[in-house]
């Protein structure tokens, strides 16, 4: 590209990811509040402004886009979105696709796949009908495992994210290792990140991976391996299973200062660091002064990138004041 993202750190940023909706039609207990006011429909972007932002990343080095949510297949005629999205891979983008909580997958699988889309991360914490119901405090298990049945049919590889949690799902660890693997997805964890005020206490449900690690690593055979992916896991192979763990540490190993990502909010605001409040209105800049104004915003947003998060997970030291759900960035 002729100017490529770079932020004052040197890192190069090639990876944007587009939460289209801060809606959803689950309410995990880690993300979301019972009671969530979402945005005015008017607020959120149209179709054709996020493929204007889109187009201006890629034209400047992003290979790599992840639509997120809240959750992205609860936003109106999502494929169309995706199916022109789709029509740069191979021009610029190498990678198209998807974190989705699962519950419409089956109806969307065949035109994700039309579109281009040929891997999709799907986020899924238990294994347990009961345990899943309160976890996600409405959703239905059995939509999501249909949809992972429907996606690997129509030949989607699919990663399950696991956000692991003391006293919650720590012991269901190894089950959904066999079971992902058995089924020849991978199984990424992930520590729980203090984002929003959502009714659980972090402190007690934190889980170290490390920890985790060690522990499976007396009863497996873990061998790092240097798979990239351009997102922030580091991945193991595991010999009894012959399946991919992936392990994403943002509380115990800090990962920031390979950073190659921005993310986009359903109102076009783009956030420099999930866990910062550094922000630049794109929707603003795209609605005032049009192409040239995206660039010099996009500019501007390299510009005060900042370093890294600092969440803390610490009883005595409250989290930075982060009044913002993981909802609206969408992860
Ligand atoms: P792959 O393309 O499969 O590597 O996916 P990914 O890890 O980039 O995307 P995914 O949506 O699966 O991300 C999983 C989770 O990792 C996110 O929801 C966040 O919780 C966390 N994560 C991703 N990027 C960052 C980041 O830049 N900072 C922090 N703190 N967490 C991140
Ligand atoms: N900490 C860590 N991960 C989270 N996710 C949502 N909220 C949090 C949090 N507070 C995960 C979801 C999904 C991804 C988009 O982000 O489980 O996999
Ligand atoms: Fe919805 Fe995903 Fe948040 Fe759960 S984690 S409430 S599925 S957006």
């Amino acid at each position: 590209p002729a100017r490529p993202l770079i932020d004052r750190f040197g890192r190069r940023i090639s990876y944007v990811r587009i939460s289209v909706t801060d809606r959803c039609d689950f309410r995990c207990v880690y993300c979301m509040a019972e009671d969530m006011t979402f945005l005015p429909k008017k607020d959120v972007l149209s179709f054709e402004e996020i493929e204007a932002i889109a187009g201006a990343f890629i034209a400047r080095g992003t290979t790599k886009i992840r639509l997120t949510g809240g959750e992205p297949l609860v936003r109106r005629d999502i494929i169309d979105l995706v199916r022109t999205l789709g029509q740069r891979i191979g021009q610029g983008l190498d990678e198209l696709t998807l974190t989705t909580n699962g519950s419409q997958l089956r109806k969307h699988t065949q035109g994700l796949f039309d579109a281009g889309v040929r891997r999709l991360n799907v986020s899924l914490d238990t294994l347990d009908e009961r345990r899943f119901r309160d976890i996600t405090r409405r959703g239905r298990i059995a939509d999501v495992l249909d949809g992972i049945d429907a996606a690997q049919d129509a030949g989607l590889a699919i990663k399950i994210n696991m956000v692991a949690m003391r006293g919650v799902n720590d012991d269901e660890i190894e089950p959904m290792m066999a079971w992902a693997h058995g089924r020849g997805m991978g199984l990424t964890l992930i520590e729980g990140m203090p984002l929003g005020e959502v009714g659980i206490d972090r402190v007690d449900s934190y889980l170290p991976l490390r920890e985790l690690h060690d522990r499976l690593a007396r009863r497996y055979t873990l061998t790092r391996l240097d798979k990239q992916t351009g997102g922030p896991a580091r991945y193991s192979h595991v010999a009894e299973t012959g399946g991919v763990l992936g392990f994403i540490t943002p509380m115990s190993h800090n990962f920031c200062e390979s950073c190659n990502r921005v993310r986009l909010t359903a109102t076009g605001q783009l956030f420099l660091c999930l866990g910062q409040e550094d922000q630049v209105n794109l929707r603003d800049a795209l609605r005032d002064g049009g192409l040239p104004a995206l660039d010099a915003a996009m500019d501007h947003a390299m510009a005060i990138k900042p370093k890294g998060h600092d969440f803390v997970i610490d009883r005595s030291r409250p989290s930075p004041a982060l009044g913002r759900h993981m909802s609206v960035t969408g992860g």
